[in-house]
């Protein structure tokens, strides 16, 4: 939510900015802006809209060549997505540029201040608060840093801000509070930016910022201090992904892209898991066995995709491992004083590693002593960074801002808990963990499979294009899947979509079943219990109200064929890793329906990825 660059070096910090801006539009695309330094002065240029906006305009006002600059593009939170409101903002001077990402909470008690002061105001936002401080800091006699380190202690709220001072050129100084920022290592270069993909062209190595931090930037030194001007400390690591990873790489979406690499990134994700001895291995278990032991309770906590992702990890866990498991969204738990304590493990789960409600609560869970693992795809974000225990996700950088793989690969590390927990607590034996391992280190190239089937899902959307409702069935597993594939079409078809429990359509939302509507029903494997059957009896009670039934069902099921008016057909897997599998033509319909309808689906109205306010 917000991309911001700072670079200082010897290229054009307009082009480093813009291009790492271009790298960053999936955070927000309400509008985009510039600063650079020169000769003294600030020149800048703002727009609303898309980036390519701001690029029309530099075109025809090109800002002069400089080596220090910094950029924003935003998602708007404070004040519409206006020019005026763009950033960077200025102070009054003209003397400092800032861009922010984050809510400054008393912004209003600090504009009151500063107008009393006669300064004016040109937007609504809160964060011209932090650059008419600035201003009054630096006119004091400040240098930028300690500047920035007396507005960052005023300021309550998440922020990252980043400025640069016009007569301190070859300087760009950044503090952070619960909002993301990391620093790229270049070679005679260095680059601020709420991810690495925005300087990823240019280097691999970055340092990872604790909480508080003030970092100072120039080509050839990076200071880290915290908020009270000590030394900080300060990660460095290699990214492990490159430019290629960024790109669209021939397809016309990052998430088409997205749903392509999915095989590969799960198989990626359960790579190494499985150590020689047979037993399995997480990424950075800093929880003694001993204690895991101990464990009574877990609780889930995630937001969107990863909440359902977290759906499916409770039905794995409890079978496998017989803990009690909740799953909660992360903004619900914090304040409804949940029943959290030592022996309570809570697993949040979060492609981005950012979203301020899984970090609230974490940080809750925390107070009240329960033990914090970490499910993520971003090495250097904060929520692994705070939690006991990671295990990273491989699924590249997700940019695509519905997540796709960021899903699958979430699944797959939740897969992995469980038989990691059922390990450690000895309730299953070690050959059965193996076979399911087996199965699962099997799953990517079922995946491949239908992918390559994929064409009667794209025909599907084409003869679906003018519905204006579509629904979703599943019982069990099948569930959260229905509740992921509605939230697809909702983001980037604008489609009203809705996915239920199959067996609670009965208890009223079968009222609004209408003659024609799609409904897709996820059927489990015809296994030994009941569940086939009864996800059977959903799909006639709906088609027997007009519904059109688009069944996903095993490839030999041909039972379902009567019921279905579509059959999209799945490889055989069993029940508990379906969603693998199953999620990839909700997936598909939704990306084609959403090109077909002429949407961005890359970047959807009024969303962004990663979203760090709560
Ligand atoms: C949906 C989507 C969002 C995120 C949610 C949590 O396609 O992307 O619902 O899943 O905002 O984000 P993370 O996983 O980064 O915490």
């Amino acid at each position: 939510m917000c991309g911001i660059v700072g670079y200082a070096g010897p290229r054009s910090a307009r082009e480093v900015v813009v291009e790492g801006l271009r790298r960053l539009e999936y955070r927000g695309y309400d509008s985009a802006g510039v600063a650079v330094v020169s000769d003294g002065r600030i020149f800048s240029d703002k727009r609303s809209g898309k980036l390519v906006n701001l690029e029309m305009a530099l075109e025809e006002h090109p800002l002069p060549e400089s080596g220090t600059g910094i950029g924003h593009t935003r998602w708007a939170t404070h004040g519409g997505p206006t020019d005026a409101n763009a950033h960077p903002h200025l102070s009054q001077d003209g003397r400092v540029a800032v861009v922010h990402n984050g809510i400054i909470e008393n912004f209003a008690e600090l504009r009151a201040e500063l107008v009393a002061q006669g300064i004016t105001f040109l937007s609504e936002t809160d964060t011209e608060v932090a650059a008419q401080l600035l201003g009054v800091e630096l006119a004091k006699g400040s240098d930028l840093t300690t500047a920035m380190r007396t507005v960052a202690n005023r300021l309550e709220g998440a922020f990252t801000l980043v400025a640069a001072d016009a007569q301190q050129a070859g300087k760009v100084v950044a503090a952070r509070r619960n909002s993301p920022l990391v620093v790229g290592l270049g070679e005679g270069e260095n680059f601020l930016a709420s991810d690495v993909a925005a300087f990823i062209e240019h280097t691999r190595e970055a340092l990872e910022l604790g909480q508080d931090s003030i970092v100072e930037i120039t080509p050839d030194s990076i200071t880290v201090t915290d908020f009270a001007g000590n030394p900080a400390e300060a990660r460095q690591y290699h990214v492990d992904w490159d430019l290629s990873a960024a790109e669209k790489g021939g397809f016309d979406w990052f998430m088409r892209k997205e749903i392509y690499e999915q095989p590969r990134a799960v198989a990626d994700t359960l790579l190494g898991r499985h150590t020689e001895d047979g037993s399995l291995t997480l990424d950075e278990i800093r929880i003694p066995e001993a204690e895991l032991r101990t464990i009574q309770k877990i609780i889930i906590i995630a937001a969107g995709t990863s909440f359902y992702a977290g759906m499916v990890a409770k039905y794995a866990i409890e079978h496998w491992c017989r803990i009690p498991c909740e799953v909660e969204l992360a903004s619900e738990f914090r304040y409804r004083d949940p029943i959290v304590g030592p022996t309570t493990m809570v697993v949040a789960i979060s492609q981005s590693g950012e979203t301020a409600d899984t970090l609230m609560a974490i940080r809750h869970a925390r107070e009240q002593h329960a033990r914090v693992l970490a499910i993520c795809n971003t090495n250097g974000s904060t929520i692994p960074r705070e939690s006991d225990a990671v295990i990273y996700t491989h699924a590249g950088p997700e940019i695509g801002v519905a997540s796709t793989k960021g899903f699958t690969t979430q699944l797959a590390a939740c897969y992995l808990l469980g038989l990691y927990l059922a390990q450690v607590k000895n309730t299953m034996f070690g050959d059965e963990i193996a076979s399911v391992m087996k199965e699962l280190e099997g799953i990517p190239p079922l995946m491949q499979q239908v992918l390559d089937d994929s064409q009667v899902v794209v025909d599907l959307a084409a003869r679906l294009i003018d519905q204006p409702s579509v629904l979703f069935l599943g019982r069990h597993v099948g569930y959260p899947v229905a509740l992921e594939g509605a939230l697809k079409l909702k983001e980037i078809a604008y489609l009203h979509a809705e996915g239920f429990a199959a067996g609670e359509l009965k208890h009223g939302p079968i009222a609004i079943i209408e003659e024609g509507m799609p409904v897709f029903v996820v059927v489990p494997p015809r296994g030994r219990d009941q569940l086939h059957e009864k996800v059977i009896s959903n799909i006639q009670e709906v088609r027997a109200r007009g519904a059109r039934p688009i069944v996903l069902a095993e490839q030999d099921d041909t039972f379902v064929e009567q019921f279905a008016s579509t059959v999209i057909r799945l490889p055989k897997v069993s029940t508990i890793l379906q969603p693998l599998v199953a999620i990839i033509p909700l997936q598909i319909f939704a990306c084609e329906l959403a090109t077909q309808l002429g949407h961005d689906v890359d970047q959807p109205r009024n969303l962004a990825k990663s979203v760090t306010v709560e």
